[in-house]
């Protein structure tokens, strides 16, 4: 059903039977016009001198080989089959540079493993990695193992190599850490891996279904509302968007409660396993994209997973609203006035501004359990992507403190994550003629991410602290894979979100 990862371990030298070694590049201290590589083993060091009367770094010289951020050289392997082969891979300038952070090391190690993946005939491969930096074994593991992640579920031939397993090397013995890595990259790939997955094959009843066999392998509750409970609920922004679809909604809830935890942290996702538009229909290309429209949805069910994985003391709620937003003959109308759970009601301006109706729902829900904090995370707008790119979420949130704190825990795991602002005089936009609000300002040009936000503030409780992750644009990578950057889903946010929690854990 998922990708599977390859195993990974701690070792303090290489073992006996490893094909491949991933060692660094740096630029020599002594001659900075000259290379030096980083973590080679002396005894595999005397094993090349004696195949090829060179050293390493001469013989990695003379293939090309460079410090430069990510660049990587396959050198060939020793006369000895019984010892691996070498793989170099540029640091960007000294271990000791401050250029050289650990972020460039997660993609260094992330490029090595995909150009491994790319030679031929290695299935079932044993991979070490081995950088001479103790610092830095998380990122190492973190970045082999999701630069090893390719989805492969519909092709019937020609798979990439898949890597059996690494270990990664250093001085000190490393396992809890490598576990920690395992369990983020797991959490990582299972959002890539449900993002990929087809509309045909993952709408609301199979995504719930999935999530719950998931919770159930761990301490998480997980209660599915099908569509007679929501209906029974009152969750009119969920049941309006799934009309138009023959799958009908769901609403996955996931509660963690470890012994000891204080906090509590909300999590809502919206999980509009394709959207069309709706009767606003899409175009061809605008729609290619749109089975990942439930990315948000898998990352706070992936990133709630990997936090009871990680035994981390703070309760945790998953909200993930999941609906297929179709144009039919039943589906909800632009006009149409919706009830949401909390009571207010919506009308509906565009039935392609539907991540925000399902998400009024659940915040709602969110919003009656008196969370410390609560976080959406929502491919939510077209204008996010206008304003960010592709490459960057953005935040937007009622407490600059949260904030702080989410920008500091992207930056320490190298997510771009940037804040828009979240201004109150939106509001008179969103006023309605026949309802309490609008779901959109059909007249206004501009600000669309920013009205989609304040509109969500509207079933945000006071006084929950709450931010909002616009991931339109990182969610999926329409182009090519780089270092760990997949193609197609990439899993954005859950290490962010993971970092926070962990935080919040005293
Ligand atoms: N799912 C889309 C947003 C989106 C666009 C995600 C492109 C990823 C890539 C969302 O439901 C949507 O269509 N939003 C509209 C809102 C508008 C009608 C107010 C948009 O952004 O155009
Ligand atoms: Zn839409
Ligand atoms: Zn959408």
């Amino acid at each position: 059903m998922f990708t599977a990862l390859p195993s990974i371990e701690s070792v303090q030298s290489v073992s006996q039977d490893t094909n491949l070694l991933i060692v660094g590049v740096v630029t020599d201290t002594a001659d900075e016009q000259k290379i030096a590589t980083s973590g080679v083993p002396t005894d595999l060091a005397a094993k090349y001198l004696d195949s090829f009367g060179i050293s390493v770094t001469d013989l990695a010289e003379s293939l090309g080989a460079s410090a430069e951020k990510c660049q990587v050289t396959v050198l060939p392997p020793p006369a000895d089959k019984s010892a691996p082969q070498l793989v170099l891979v540029g640091l960007a300038g000294k271990p000791s540079d401050e250029n050289s952070n650990n972020e460039s090391i997660r993609r260094a190690a992330a490029s090595a493993v995909r150009a491994v993946t790319k030679l031929p005939g290695l299935d079932g491969v044993k991979v070490a990695i081995s950088f001479g930096l103790d610092e830095a074994v998380l990122e190492a593991a973190e970045g082999a193992l999701l630069g090893s992640y390719t989805f492969t579920s519909y092709l019937s031939e020609d798979k990439p190599s898949a890597i059996g397993s690494f270990e990664i090397v250093s001085t000190e013995p490393a396992n809890s850490v490598v576990e920690k890595a395992k369990t983020v990259a797991e959490a990582v790939c299972r959002v890539r891996d449900w993002v990929n997955t087809t509309a045909s094959d993952l709408y609301p009843e199979v995504f719930a279904n999935q999530a719950k066999e998931l919770a159930d392998s761990t301490a998480i509750n997980c209660e599915i509302l099908d569509e007679k409970a929501l209906a029974e609920g009152g969750f009119g922004g969920l049941l309006a968007v799934g009309k138009g679809s023959v799958r009908p909604p769901r609403l996955v809830k996931f509660e963690y409660r470890p012994e000891g935890a204080k906090n509590h942290l909300v999590l809502v996702g919206k999980g509009i396993t394709f959207d069309t538009g709706g009767l606003n229909l899409k175009t061809a290309t605008g729609m290619y994209t749109m089975k990942s429209d439930m990315a948000g949805a898998a990352t706070v069910l992936a990133t709630t997973l990997a936090i009871a994985d990680l035994g981390i003391k703070v309760n945790v709620t998953a909200l993930a609203s999941m609906a297929e937003n179709m144009p039919s003959g039943s589906a909800y109308h632009p006009s149409d006035v919706l009830k949401i759970y909390n009571g207010k009601t919506v009308e509906n301006v565009n039935s392609d501004a539907e991540g925000r109706l399902v998400l009024a729902d659940a915040l709602s829900v969110g919003s009656e359990l008196s969370p410390d904090y609560m976080i959406d995370v929502a491919t939510l707008t077209g204008a996010c992507i206008v304003a960010l790119g592709n490459q960057t979420t953005g935040l937007m949130s009622n407490s600059s403190e949260l904030a702080r704190q989410l920008l500091s825990s992207a930056d320490s795991v190298g997510e771009n994550l940037w804040q828009l602002p979240l201004p109150d005089y939106l509001q008179d936009g969103l006023k309605s003629k026949i309802a309490d609000l609008k779901s959109g300002s059909a007249a206004t040009l501009g600000a669309g991410a920013l009205y989609a936000a304040q509109f969500l503030s509207n079933f945000v409780a006071d006084g929950i602290e709450w931010a909002h992750f616009d991931i339109a644009g990182p969610s999926f990578n329409d182009g090519e894979a780089n270092h760990y950057l997949s193609s197609g889903g990439t899993g954005v946010c859950v290490r962010t979100l993971v970092d926070f929690i962990s935080g919040l854990e005293d």
